[in-house]
């Protein structure tokens, strides 16, 4: 140290004393402090010598002796820059890159003749204030590459109106990318990649000179973000890199683009279709765009010169390039009106919309999209017009989105549409004139039907008609589907009228049986001694919907389980195999819980099962479960759930079942609007109600023993893959003994309990043809058997329903209005009301037996039965089940295999199968 301040006074000495004035004395002060200040100068950089003069390395001067640059790269210089290097008033270039110099970048304020600045590649650590300000004339500058503390671009830049080439990456900017980089007006390239940056593009780029624009690898937690639209608009683009960060949206329309060379967005959240226009750009050498969502047909560049880098970790439709499934394009260009919502493109893979898409249902069929529904979604957007392609659609429902625009006129074309629900958006404009059979709800949209003259139906004025009363407010099964946007005000007034008639009769009748089912369910009722008694636990139920109130508890008696001892035909499986079909019981394995236990799906070896899982089971309990493997292995049949195997295991007792994948009945019927599941159309509806009455014909008549399921409710009927049903839960289900009525303890759930049941407790066959009615008359109506949301009058369905039905042209306003009815099926209809009001009957003997029912429904299902639809498919999951594990020879259904002689394979013994004999 004391050798160089010695030096430097010698070097300023002789500065002094110079018989060559060249350096400018000022400009010579501060080439002294740099040198002082670096270390590892060059050895030109003799102390004592004039900079300009003695031609130091990197330093050149005018003829004024004023130093116009520095030009020190790769110089492995040390040290820190003097904060007096902006007193170069003449400075033109300060090339400086690639050095191991660090401390403080140095204020450049003021360099009014500076051109260029290149700095990369060193340890500087913080960026001063007002580095920027003043460089009039600065054209390049680059920063990347050093370990600054994190700054925000200043304000200052945007005065740098000659700046053509901005270079910081890697420079720890945080912040957001300034409005003004976009209006810069000589700004054609801006390096900005590996910083901090968070935000969206600035819109200002449209328009703007940039020719490069690389942001890619942003590293702060949230990335730059947003769509990236306006690359569409800036037109001089040719090297356009955005990969690595969090933006979404579609590629836009790059057609305006006429020299862009790079594009590489891989690595982002981007969805739709890739556009036509970058498929065809002539320029274009690489394109990258891997590892986003983009969707539709796989891209196939013109310009065999494109370097690709596009398949991997995309949602497009296909592995290669070629068309997608017209369904599939229908549906993109519904989803580019709402800009490709990111929720779709994560959903919508493949080529086949029917495969659980996010907010589509197909019919049975499995080709026709019958209901759209993106309820709830935050969309913003517009109603494509093209929604009036999806021909077999019967249900829109697009409300409590952000949706603006007019609700296109198109979509009156739609023949089969039966409900449009935009309430709760922004759309304007007039509506449009839909057919009077279409429900329109249009509340919640205070610019739409504005014009007049659309010459709608009464109910598609602004404002909707109001929630009728029994509405729940929390938008459970029943909510909206009241308030028929198309029937008239004087019509409600009348319906309303008769149906508050007939319901307060009906209430009365109701409460009576509340009592009394509520009294005698409190009541210790002896059974029989000889009748072993079954008794449910608990809330059964995979959902309980608040309606824990009316299920029963019953009273534990004193039975033994040894009454249901199991014999072992080999159906025991081992705790092991079921622990680890159900991903050792983990709760994303849960389809449902109750009293009763919990329920998993399970993957045995390939086969999906239903894993019910008892807990802390008592005595009841374990009678119960003794008693669902026993009718279980006894009754086998299409239409009743198959019991695939049991485990006993210390303390645990799982049940297994075969898994139905489209759960119950009572979810599709009530809780189709939580956008799971479309409401079922009277086809479903029939074909489901007669396998019901199937499968408890079966149960009663014509398996070996005659048993009563005693607790028939739309949550025990269970949907397969083909929305075909099956009845389960046999925990209540009692061997019966029809000569006589049995006294038993009360069990069951209220809304399907015979009057005879719930008042005496006797039981007969004709318990589950009450039940059965029932379910009929929620098929026909959507209500539930009691719905404690509506007001008390009209809670019990069967009373209502009754009392309705004397009125047949009523009646038919009563019903479902999700159901789009043709005469025939109306009449089909009102012949169903009439048995549900055959079945429910007050008196038992009144009911007719389930195989009346049978041959009510066959010639109706017959008569819907599209062509295509073969009985015999429905045995291939139980032929697949049949050959994975062996067949369960337990048991012999050929007494009753010729009653089923018309329907191939209906008594299928193979479906329950043996699972431990492999
Ligand atoms: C970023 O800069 C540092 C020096 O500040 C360097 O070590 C590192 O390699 C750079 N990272 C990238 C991705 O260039
Ligand atoms: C940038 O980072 C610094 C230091 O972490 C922080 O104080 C500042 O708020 C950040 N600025 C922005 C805009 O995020
Ligand atoms: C391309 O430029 C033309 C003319 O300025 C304009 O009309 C058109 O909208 C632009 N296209 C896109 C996709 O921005
Ligand atoms: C194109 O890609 C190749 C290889 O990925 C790369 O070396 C080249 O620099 C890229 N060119 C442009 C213009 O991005
Ligand atoms: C929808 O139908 C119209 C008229 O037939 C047609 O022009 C349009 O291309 C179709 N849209 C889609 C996405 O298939
Ligand atoms: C609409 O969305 C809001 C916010 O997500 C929610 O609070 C509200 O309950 C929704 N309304 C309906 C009718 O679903």
């Amino acid at each position: 140290m004391a050798t160089k301040r010695i030096l430097f006074f010698f070097f300023t000495a002789l500065l002094f004393f110079s018989s060559f004035p060249a350096s400018n004395g000022a400009d010579a002060d501060v080439i002294t402090a740099l040198a002082q200040s670096l270390g590892n100068t060059p050895a030109s950089w003799k102390a004592g010598s004039d900079p300009c003069s003695s031609k130091w390395e990197g330093i050149v001067c005018d003829s004024s002796g004023a130093v116009t640059d520095i030009n020190l790269g790769s110089k492995s210089l040390t040290g820190t820059l003097p904060s007096t290097l902006n007193q170069l008033s003449s400075l033109k270039s300060l090339q400086l890159q690639q050095n191991k110099i660090s401390g403080s970048l140095p204020s450049l304020s003021g360099l009014g003749s500076l051109q260029s600045v290149s700095l990369y590649g060193n340890s500087f650590t913080s960026m001063p204030d007002r580095f920027f300000s003043g460089l009039t004339s600065i054209q390049k500058i680059s920063l990347d590459d050093n370990p600054l503390d994190p700054w925000s671009i200043p304000e200052d830049l945007s005065q740098c109106n000659a700046l053509t080439d901005f270079s910081a990456s890697n420079a720890s900017i945080n912040g957001s990318i300034p409005d003004f980089l976009g209006t810069m007006p000589s700004l054609q390239s801006l390096r900005l990649s590996y910083n901090q940056l968070t935000g969206g593009l600035p819109p200002t780029l449209a328009g703007s000179v940039l020719q490069s624009l690389l942001l890619n690898n942003q590293k702060s937690g949230a990335k730059l973000s947003g769509r990236i639209d306006v690359i569409g608009s800036a037109t001089q683009l040719s090297m356009v890199w955005l990969q690595s960060n969090g933006f979404t949206g579609p590629i836009p329309d790059v057609s305006n683009l006429t020299s862009l060379l790079s594009f590489n967005v891989r690595d982002n959240d981007l969805t739709g279709v890739v556009p036509q226009s970058l498929l065809d750009c002539p320029t274009l050498t690489n394109a990258t765009l891997s590892n986003n969502k983009l969707q539709g047909p796989f891209p196939q560049f013109t310009s065999t010169t494109v370097k690709l880098d596009v398949d991997k970790g995309n949602n497009f439709c296909s592995k290669s390039p070629g068309p997608c499934d017209s369904r599939v394009m229908i549906l993109l260009s519904i989803a580019s009106g709402l800009g490709y919502p990111i929720e779709l493109a994560t959903s919508w893979n493949g080529n086949d919309p029917c495969a659980q898409w996010a907010g589509v249902v197909c019919d049975a069929s499995g080709k026709n999209i019958q209901v759209l529904n993106f309820a709830n979604r935050h969309f913003i957007g517009f109603i494509s017009p093209d929604v009036a392609n999806l021909t077999s659609l019967t249900k829109l429902i697009l409300n409590n989105n952000s949706l603006t625009g007019t609700i296109p006129d198109a979509l009156t074309s739609l023949p089969s549409l039966q409900l449009l629900d935009v309430s709760n958006n922004k759309l304007s404009g007039s509506i449009p004139s839909f057919k009077t059979s279409v429900t329109l709800k249009l509340s919640g949209n205070p610019d739409l039907g504005g014009g007049s003259g659309s010459g709608g139906s009464p109910g598609s004025a602004p404002g909707d008609s109001p929630p009728s009363p029994g509405a729940s407010p929390s938008g459970g099964g029943q909510s909206g589907k009241r308030s028929s946007g198309s029937a008239g005000l004087i019509a409600g007034v009348i319906i309303a009228a008769l149906v508050v008639a007939g319901c307060v009769a009906g209430y009365i009748y109701y409460k009576r049986h509340k009592r009394n089912a509520r009294k005698f369910g409190r009541v210790q009722t002896q059974s029989p001694p000889h009748e072993p008694e079954m008794v449910k636990i608990g809330i059964m139920g995979m959902k309980s919907n608040g309606a824990a109130t009316s299920e029963l508890y019953s009273q534990s008696s004193t039975d033994s389980a040894g009454t249901y001892l199991v014999e072992n035909h080999n159906m025991n499986m081992s705790i092991q195999a079921l622990t680890i079909a159900t991903n050792n019981f983990s709760e994303a394995n849960i389809l449902g819980r109750g009293g009763f236990g919990v329920v998993y799906k399970g993957d045995l070896n390939g086969t999906l099962v239903a894993v019910k899982r008892n807990e802390s089971l008592g005595t009841k309990g374990m009678a119960e479960f003794h008693a669902e493997i026993d009718v279980l292995r006894k009754v086998r049949h299409r239409h009743l759930v198959a019991l695939l195997g049991y485990c006993i295991d210390g303390t645990e007792r799982l049940l297994v079942y075969e898994y139905m994948p489209e759960g119950t009945l009572g979810q599709h019927l009530f809780e189709w609007n939580e956008g799971r599941y479309a409401p079922l159309n009277w086809k479903q509806r029939l074909i489901i109600a007669l396998d019901v009455a199937r499968g408890i014909e079966y149960l009663h008549s014509l398996a070996q023993e005659s048993f009563i399921h005693r607790d028939l409710k739309p949550s025990n009927i269970l949907l397969d893959n083909d929305m075909r049903a099956k009845v389960s839960d046999f925990g209540l289900v009692k061997l019966a003994d029809n000569t006589k009525s049995l006294a038993t303890r009360l069990a069951g759930t209220f809304g399907y309990l015979a009057p005879e049941y719930a008042t005496t407790g006797k039981v007969t066959t004709k318990v589950d043809v009450y039940a059965y009615g029932v379910i009929l008359m929620e098929l026909i109506t959507g209500r539930k058997a009691l719905d404690e949301t509506r007001p008390e009058d009209e809670t019990h369905l069967v009373t209502c329903f009754r009392r309705n039905i004397i009125h047949k042209d009523k009646f038919m306003k009563t019903v479902d209005s999700f159901l789009d009815l043709n005469d025939e099926a109306r009449e089909g209809l009102l012949e169903i009301a009439e048995l549900a009001r055959h079945c429910t009957a007050r008196e038992p003997y009144q009911r007719p037996d389930m195989g009346h029912a049978v041959n009510v429904l066959a010639p109706l299902v017959e008569q819907w039965k599209p062509t295509s639809y073969d009985e015999g498919d429905l045995c291939d999951s139980g032929t697949d089940l049949a050959q994975r594990m062996q067949k369960w020879q337990l048991g012999d259904g050929s007494s009753t295999t010729e009653l089923f002689s018309s329907y191939r394979g209906s008594i299928e013994n193979s479906r329950v199968a043996s699972m431990m004999r492999n």
